[in-house]
C-alpha cells in the first residue's frame, strides 16, 4: 500500500463498539508507512483507551480543546491543515449529526470543521439508527458537503441484530482511502456521463419511464471524478445524491437529455451514455389529466432522438465515447452491433438474464467489449467496483487515442 507512505494521517475516533477496530486501522496505517494523529472524542475513552491508540500510533491520542494541568491547547486549526486526509471510523450518530449541522462543541467537530483535506467516514451503528430517517439526511449532507462515505455492511450488531450499520472492516477502509491518492490518470479531461431514465408525459401526472436507478452512471461519475476528470453528470429523474466534485444537470425526458448533452458535447474529451433513455414517447401530451371513462385506451408512441447515435455521428477527433447495451437475448452480437452503428469505442452489456446485474440493484455482472471486438468480462461485484473496471478501459482507450 505504498500510496499511504508518508501521509499524513488525521483518525477521529467516536463512541461506540466498533471503536476496537480502531486499534486495528491506526496499526494498518502506520504498516503502510503514514503518519497517524488519532483524535477521540470523550465517548470513545469508554470504549478503547486513549493508551492504545497512542502507542500504536506512536503520538498522544487527543481529546481535549487543551490540557487542565499546563493549559497547553491542541490547535485545531493546525491539525486541519497538517492532514493530507481526515478519516472518522467509527463516526457515531451523534457526530455525524453534528457534522452534518455544523456544530462545534468538542476537538474533533472543530478540526473537522477546519479540515481542508479529503475528509472519508465510516458511520457505525445498530440498523435502526442507520436506516431512521434523520441519520440518512445527515449521510446525505455529507456527501453533498463533498466527504466520502465508507458504507457500513450487513452482518451480526453489537445488539446481536442483524442488519446494516457494521462498520466497514479495517482492510476495506485502507483500500478506500488510498484510492484518494492514486495518480489522477483524468486530470484535465473533460467528461460527459449521463445516468438514470427518462420519464415521457403522458398527462399531466403520468409518465412513460423505466427501471433504471441511476446507480451505474452516478458511480461512472464519481469513479471519473476521483481520477481527476472535470465531470458533467446529467441525470434523470433519481433519489441519489452526488458529491461536490462535479456539475450535475437534472432533465426529465429524453428531449431535455438531448438539448442537455448537445450543450455539454462540444468541450468533452470523454462521453459516457449510462442513462436508460426512452426509444418512445407519446405523440401527444394531454393538457387535462386523461379521465378514465373508456375500457380502453390506445396512445400512439414516436420514436425520440437516438441522442447516443448523435453522438457518435457528430464524434470529435480523439473523443471517447462509451455507450451500454441491455439485452434481453442475442446479447453479444447485439451489443457489437450497436457498438458498430453508433460509432462507439466501447460498449458495456448488461444481460437481463444474470442474476444481480442491470437496473435497480447494488450489484452488476457485465462485458466491455471493444472496437475489436475483445470482450472482457467482469463479475458481479457492487457497482462502484465494476465502474473501477470500466474507468480502466476508458483510461488506457484514452492514452492510445490522446485525447
Ligand atoms: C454500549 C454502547 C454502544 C453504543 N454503540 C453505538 C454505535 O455503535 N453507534 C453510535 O452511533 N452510537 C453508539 N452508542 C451511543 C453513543 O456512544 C452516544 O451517542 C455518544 O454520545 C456518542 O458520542 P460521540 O459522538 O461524541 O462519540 C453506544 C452507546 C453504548 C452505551
Amino acid at each position: 500500500m505504498d500510496m499511504l507512505k508518508d501521509k499524513n494521517i488525521l483518525l477521529g475516533v467516536c463512541g461506540g463498539i466498533a471503536a476496537y477496530k480502531s486499534a486495528l486501522l491506526v496499526r494498518l496505517l502506520v504498516k503502510a508507512g503514514a503518519h497517524v494523529q488519532v483524535i477521540m472524542t470523550k465517548d470513545a475513552t469508554n470504549f478503547i483507551t486513549p493508551l492504545t491508540l497512542s502507542t500504536l500510533s506512536k503520538k498522544s491520542a487527543l481529546i481535549n480543546y487543551f490540557k487542565s494541568d499546563t493549559g497547553e491547547w491542541n490547535n485545531h486549526v493546525d491539525l486541519g491543515l497538517w492532514a493530507d486526509l481526515f478519516i472518522i471510523a467509527p463516526l457515531s450518530a451523534n457526530t455525524m449529526a453534528k457534522f452534518a449541522h455544523g456544530l462545534c462543541d468538542n476537538l474533533l467537530t472543530a478540526v473537522y470543521l477546519s479540515a481542508k483535506c479529503p475528509v472519508y467516514f465510516a458511520p457505525a451503528m445498530d440498523l435502526d439508527m442507520w436506516k431512521h430517517p434523520a441519520t440518512k439526511q445527515n449521510v446525505t449532507k455529507l456527501v453533498c458537503f463533498g466527504n466520502k462515505l465508507i458504507e457500513p455492511t450487513y452482518g451480526e450488531l453489537a445488539s446481536g441484530l442483524i442488519g446494516e450499520g457494521r462498520m466497514a472492516e479495517p482492510e476495506i477502509i485502507i483500500e478506500q482511502i488510498a484510492e484518494n491518492f492514486k495518480k489522477k490518470t483524468l486530470s484535465g479531461k473533460k467528461v460527459l456521463v449521463t445516468a438514470g431514465p427518462t420519464y415521457e408525459a403522458i398527462d399531466p401526472v403520468r409518465f412513460i419511464g423505466n427501471y433504471s436507478s441511476g446507480k451505474m452512471g452516478y458511480a461512472l461519475a464519481e469513479e471519473l471524478a476521483s481520477l481527476g476528470a472535470e465531470v458533467t453528470l446529467i441525470s434523470g429523474p433519481t433519489s441519489l445524491s452526488t458529491s461536490l466534485q462535479m456539475e450535475r444537470i437534472d432533465v426529465v425526458s429524453a428531449d431535455e437529455m438531448f438539448a442537455a448533452v448537445q450543450k455539454v458535447i462540444p468541450q468533452s474529451d470523454i462521453v459516457v451514455m449510462c442513462a436508460a433513455v426512452a426509444d418512445y414517447h407519446p405523440k401527444e401530451v394531454a393538457r387535462e389529466k386523461l379521465k378514465k371513462d373508456s375500457d380502453e385506451i390506445n396512445i400512439s408512441l414516436v420514436k425520440t432522438i437516438d441522442i447516443i447515435a448523435t453522438v457518435g455521428k457528430h464524434k470529435k477527433k480523439g473523443q471517447v465515447i462509451v455507450g451500454f447495451a441491455l439485452e434481453t437475448s442475442d446479447e453479444e452480437a447485439h451489443a457489437i452491433k450497436k457498438l458498430e452503428s453508433k460509432n462507439l469505442d466501447l460498449i458495456i452489456l448488461n444481460s437481463l438474464r444474470d442474476e444481480g446485474a442491470g437496473f435497480k440493484g447494488d450489484t452488476n455482472k457485465v462485458t466491455i467489449i471493444d472496437r475489436n471486438h475483445h470482450k472482457e468480462y467482469i463479475e458481479l461485484k457492487s457497482k462502484s467496483a465494476v465502474a473501477k473496471d470500466i474507468c480502466r478501459k476508458i483510461v488506457a482507450l484514452c492514452s492510445l487515442s490522446r485525447v
